[in-house]
């Protein structure tokens, strides 16, 4: 892996370098994949401004968090610092593929567990707040809880909180929780899907229970750009004017440029190399999802029968300890693999996913909709086959297909509970990857793309609001 060092030049070269000491940076992620991942990433952008960052959660979480990383390494930074802290053991519930609500079990582990935090993260804080003259907590959304009483009344810390999701996702729970009266411009689509069986009610509750925390933030942060997002910001903002609280889009967290390794590259990227340009489409669904043999069947067919190249990433949910215990492998058809030789790669391990969705030759994603995989395949420019399971992802897909157009639905949320046949499988990935239809989207994808890495350069509208991010925590 390479440093991303054309990233960080783009941050912090405009007269905003900070004295290391001055002003420190905690990143309190919550300890699941899509949400670790985003606070890295975060943190390697505020890094890049000579600003210290310590990350914070238990040792196997940061752990994954740094393996599973793309586009650079941790290791290489020398201002971010990993604390591994201890907290009593905690096991996964195993998640049921054939469930209704496809919401995996193991994220209410991974909040319960969390919890446990506190008192280190305590710790950490008091020692951190007796040397530098301010520290700035970052915390996840689902992690407010997770700032004890003492630290919050610390007078140098001060917190914001880090939503995971669009802005489009949480404009919409404010505007439903206000009875959808208030005038949202015609920013908002008809046919929002509800959030029936996107979670459990268990962990509906947990998200509920970290509301209260809210009041003690001095801003909320979000992974989105106003490329992408601003009408959704502006109407965010708007919502917040009165208790003076701002919204930052710093976003995309991932990196924009990648530097294409010479050595070790996962092989993969060396199969796409022989690819022609935009004919591969890139197939996965994150690390939440769980699907049934049945469906499997069904998409491995849809797939060959497509007649389109593809990379499958064949993986099974995450658990809330991923080192630890058994996975279930997925079974494919016998001999489904050799059958598609010359036109599918099927891939187990863990990959590389912002140098697929950065290879020219990949010109389509078939995703679950995460709000990960959604901003790094805007960022790329490639256009979405959208199959969302759980959370935010069917909202997420509202976004992409009806207000972007950057995507299509490979089948209609309204239709969860049925099975996705291959033939539907076939159809969307046709449309996408060899129909007229898909091309102009490709070409939409193309320009967006373009325009959120232009963001992120000096004078963009990312960088620009990043600096006065920096400004503003250490003022
Ligand atoms: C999470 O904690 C709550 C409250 O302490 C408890 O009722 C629930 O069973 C726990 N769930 C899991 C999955 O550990
Ligand atoms: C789902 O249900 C089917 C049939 O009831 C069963 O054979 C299968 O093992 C179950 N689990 C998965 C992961 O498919």
């Amino acid at each position: 892996m390479t440093t991303n060092h054309q990233d960080n030049q783009n941050h912090g070269q405009n007269g905003l370098q900070v004295k290391e000491q001055e002003v420190v940076v905690v990143m309190v992620p919550f300890p699941a994949q899509g949400h670790l991942n985003q606070l890295l990433q975060l943190s390697r952008l505020v890094s890049s401004y000579n600003i210290p960052v310590h990350y914070v959660g238990t040792a196997s979480h940061n752990l994954q968090a740094k393996v599973r990383v793309h586009g650079w390494n941790p290791l290489n930074i020398f201002n971010v610092h990993f604390h591994d802290f201890e907290i009593p053991p905690f096991v996964s519930c195993p998640p049921d593929a054939n469930g209704t609500c496809k919401f995996p079990p193991h994220l209410q582990t991974c909040f319960n567990a969390s919890k446990q935090l506190g008192h280190p993260l305590a710790q950490l804080l008091v020692q951190l707040s007796s040397t530098a003259r301010k520290v700035i907590v970052i915390h996840d959304s689902l992690m407010g809880s997770v700032l004890i009483q003492e630290v919050r009344v610390i007078p140098n810390v001060e917190s914001y909180c880090f939503h995971s999701v669009s802005a489009f996702s949480i404009y919409l729970y404010i505007w439903e929780s206000m009875g959808k009266s208030i005038d949202a411009n015609d920013a908002i689509p008809k046919d929002i899907p509800s959030l029936e069986d996107c979670f459990t009610k268990e962990f509906l509750d947990s998200i509920s229970s970290e509301y209260d925390y809210r009041k003690f933030n001095s801003g909320n942060v979000y992974n989105t750009c106003r490329v992408i997002e601003s009408a959704y910001m502006d109407l965010l903002d708007r919502e917040t004017m009165s208790n003076k609280i701002k919204n930052w889009a710093l976003g995309p967290f991932n990196p924009v440029t990648i530097v294409p390794q010479k050595k070790n590259r996962h092989f993969c990227l060396e199969w796409l190399d022989k690819q022609a340009p935009n004919s591969v489409v890139y197939v996965s669904f994150g690390t939440t999802t769980a699907m049934n043999d049945a469906q499997i069947k069904e998409l491995a067919i849809g797939l060959k029968q497509s007649n389109q190249k593809f990379i499958w990433l064949v993986r099974d949910v995450d658990k809330a300890d991923v080192f630890s215990g058994e996975v279930r492998r997925v079974e494919l058809p016998k001999g489904y693999e050799d059958s598609v030789k010359y036109t599918g790669l099927v891939v187990r391990d863990w990959s590389p996913q912002l140098e697929i969705l950065a290879h020219p030759s990949t010109g389509g994603f078939m995703s679950h909709c995460g709000w990960n995989s959604c901003m790094e395949s805007m960022s790329m420019g490639v256009p979405i086959a959208a199959w969302p399971m759980h959370s935010d992802q069917p909202r997420n897909t509202v976004l992409i297909t009806q207000v972007l157009k950057v995507g299509i639905f490979v089948r209609d949320w309204a239709h969860r509970q049925e099975i996705v046949t291959s033939n539907m499988v076939e159809t969307a990935v046709t449309r996408l990857m060899a129909s007229k239809e898909g091309d102009e989207m490709r070409n939409k994808a193309a320009e967006l793309g373009r325009q959120v890495r232009q963001s992120m350069r000096e004078g963009g509208v990312s960088c620009t609001e990043f600096n006065s991010f920096v400004a503003h925590i250490t003022r």
